[in-house]
């Protein structure tokens, strides 16, 4: 069987219009607009009114890719969603947004690998639209994190942010697309960022409420010491299965954790700084919509032309990673 290439074929996303400044911040907890930018590279984020979810930010972006795409919702064939900030337990974000944009009863549902989650679902896509099983996929990755922040410790609400970003995914008719991904994951390293209750382990209790534990919680210095290593062992890796080094690399899209990370990545890659796209200054780290955004943006900015190989690299809880490299 030959397989197809995956491509995308128009994004789209939706940043909350309200803005937390680090000013606003000093005066919630103890810290500075000094530490937060040298620290993180983070001026300002934006965060999601309190009768927003995470579906509805899904539903946005959603709704702008298919616009800019000229795609009708009936002409889906899958809908993935990629949240850590689900609107609920479950029934799926995927089914809530399936519903609104009134979608065919295609398959939707909700994928969880954090800050890789966006890159999780494209690969997903990538695999039923190459073997020919589908062939329009939206991908999209929604998150409302600054619901489950907790806004008196400093170690996560200067860092946290709201958005999404959308991808409709088709076959390629010519060579760009989708050239390779590489996806990996550790789960030793799971205590490092998460959200402690509300699952099977620890349920939704007045303690539990008591005690702060539906807050996500981070080990923010653990995680930032992983993070250079395993993404240039992942860009290292999706090089080397599409045949490509790093000079074949025209722009690179990385997860938007902290400046000073996307850095140290970039020169280890070789890679000069006008080759990477940045938004974290403006919108925090969005976890798994993050690069979806981000990508929407290079787009719209006319950073990425037809031919550009693209990189997407991301590390974030779980601990997963992921990257891709796709000819535009
Ligand atoms: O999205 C994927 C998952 N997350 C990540 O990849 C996050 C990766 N990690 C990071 O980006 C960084 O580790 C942080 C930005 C979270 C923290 O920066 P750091 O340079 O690793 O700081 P640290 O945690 O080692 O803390 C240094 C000091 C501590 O004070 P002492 O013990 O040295 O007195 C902290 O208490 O900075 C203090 N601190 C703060 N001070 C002012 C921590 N948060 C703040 C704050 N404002 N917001």
């Amino acid at each position: 069987m030959k397989l197809r290439r995956a491509k995308i074929i128009s994004t789209g996303s939706y940043i909350p219009e309200k803005v937390v400044t680090n000013a606003d911040l000093e005066k919630m907890v103890e810290t500075s607009d000094e530490w937060i930018s040298t620290r993180t590279g983070i001026k300002k984020r934006h965060i999601a009114r309190d009768d927003e979810a995470a579906s509805d930010l899904a539903y946005m972006a959603s709704v702008r890719a298919l616009e800019k795409g000229g795609i009708s919702p009936d002409e889906l064939d899958m809908i993935i969603v990629a949240t850590i900030t689900p609107d609920m337990l479950f029934p799926a974000t995927a089914c809530i947004l399936q519903d609104r944009l009134g979608a065919r009863k295609i398959p939707a549902f909700d994928l969880e690998a954090a800050c890789s989650g966006f890159l999780y679902g494209l690969s997903v896509a990538n695999q039923f639209i190459s073997t020919g099983v589908y062939r329009t996929i939206l991908v999209v990755a929604a998150e409302a994190l600054s619901k489950i922040i907790d806004w008196e410790d400093r170690n996560t609400c200067v860092i946290f942010a709201d958005g999404a970003g959308a991808a409709i995914v088709k076959a390629s008719d010519d060579d760009s697309g989708i050239i390779s991904c590489y996806l990996g994951a550790d789960g030793s390293g799971a205590n490092l960022v998460g959200v402690p209750a509300g699952g099977s382990r620890m349920p939704a209790s007045v303690e539990t409420v008591k005690q702060r534990q539906h807050y996500m919680k981070m080990k923010g210095n653990e995680l930032f010491k992983r993070a250079i290593k395993i993404m240039v062992q992942a860009v290292d890796r999706t090089l080397k299965m599409g045949n490509l080094t790093y000079e074949d690399l025209d722009f690179f899209i990385p997860h938007q954790a902290n400046i000073r990370i996307i850095q140290a990545v970039t020169k280890r890659i070789n890679l000069p700084m006008e080759k990477v796209y940045i938004n974290l200054h403006e919108c925090g780290n969005m976890s798994a919509a993050s690069i979806a955004v981000a990508l929407d943006q290079a787009l719209d900015e006319g950073k990425i032309n037809k031919g550009d190989k693209v990189l997407l690299t991301s590390f974030g809880g779980g601990l997963t990673w992921a990257s891709i490299i796709m000819e535009w």
